[in-house]
């Protein structure tokens, strides 16, 4: 199989009445109306399609909204190599037998829950095509090889996400498959958001968490003059559990937020000019 499958741990109980949004939760800090919209999507039986450069938190929201739900989860990280029966199954020989075995679309559609296709748009086209039959009214999946039709249960849930900064319009979803999602734009949340969540994912104190938001919001000014990608929430996380408690050292600092980044010698020297603004914490 190409796709990494991760079926979740999860309770396999059906999500009792939506419960009140509120912004934040043990593990997820909300930006803004995502919890909503997502609850709405999954009440609606509609398929959503979540956006956003690496490291923003798409991930750890759909995870979240899974544990909100009380419903079990399948991730599948989609790439060039990605098949239809990748997601939804085939024979494998064991012994003497070639017993069938669901793929994690298959697995959801049947036992209800949220499927998790990350990087949808890496997988080939001949697994993106039968997502549509899926992703309309008819919520059906086809299992050729079964000869089966499967009908979505009412908790079953069609989750993709993709980063568009990394799509050449060759790797574009066709229009036919778009048109089939609710879409939510995801970005690096507000500094003061972003603080919050630095600070509780890496355990530092908040006025650390600030610095290093202040870090990152300069430099993602540098995205189109060099750099390719802003720094992530996931870099400034590393960074605060890297240098952990005490002055930060600029070596530590250097290796999380400069050196995964960028190996051009003028946009290193303006990010180091940069990290004036972390050390000034201790
Ligand atoms: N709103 C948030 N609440 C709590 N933690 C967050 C939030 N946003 C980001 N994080 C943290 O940032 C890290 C990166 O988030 P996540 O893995 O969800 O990013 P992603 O958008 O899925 O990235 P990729 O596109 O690379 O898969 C997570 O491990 C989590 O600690
Ligand atoms: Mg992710």
């Amino acid at each position: 199989m190409s796709g990494a499958c991760r079926p979740s741990a999860r309770p396999e109980r059906p999500p009792a009445a939506l419960p009140q949004v509120d912004d934040v939760s043990s593990n997820y800090i909300a930006s803004g109306n995502e919890i909503e919209v997502f609850e709405r999507a999954f009440s609606g039986k509609l398929p959503l399609l979540i956006k956003g450069p690496t490291g923003c938190g798409k991930t750890r929201f759909v995870e979240h909204m899974a544990e909100r739900l009380g419903v079990p989860m399948w991730t599948v990280s989609c790439n060039e190599d990605t098949s239809a029966s990748d997601l939804v199954g085939r024979y494998i020989l064991r012994g003497t037998e070639t017993p069938w075995i669901d793929g994690p679309l298959t697995q959801a559609v049947r036992k209800g829950g949220i499927c998790y296709l990350d990087e949808i748009v890496e997988a080939r086209q001949e697994a993106i095509v039968i997502l549509n039959s899926l992703a309309d009214h008819r919520r059906t999946l086809f299992v050729d090889k079964t000869a089966e039709t499967l009908h979505a249960p009412e908790h079953f849930m069609l989750v993709a996400s993709y980063n568009p900064g990394y799509q050449s319009t060759l790797r574009d979803l066709k229009e036919s498959v778009k048109q089939r999602f609710v879409a939510i734009h995801f970005d690096y949340p507000a500094p003061e958001i972003e603080a919050r969540i630095v600070a509780t994912e890496s355990g530092c104190g908040l006025d650390f968490a600030a610095a290093l938001t202040r870090f990152g919001v300069r430099a993602r000014e540098l995205v189109g003059n060099g750099l390719f990608e802003g720094v992530s929430t996931r870099m400034l996380i590393y960074a605060a559990r890297l240098v952990g408690t005490g002055k930060p050292a600029r070596e530590l600092l250097e290796a999380a937020l400069i050196d995964p980044i960028t190996d051009d010698p003028n946009v290193r020297a303006t990010l180091r000019g940069l990290l004036s603004l972390v050390e000034s914490r201790a």
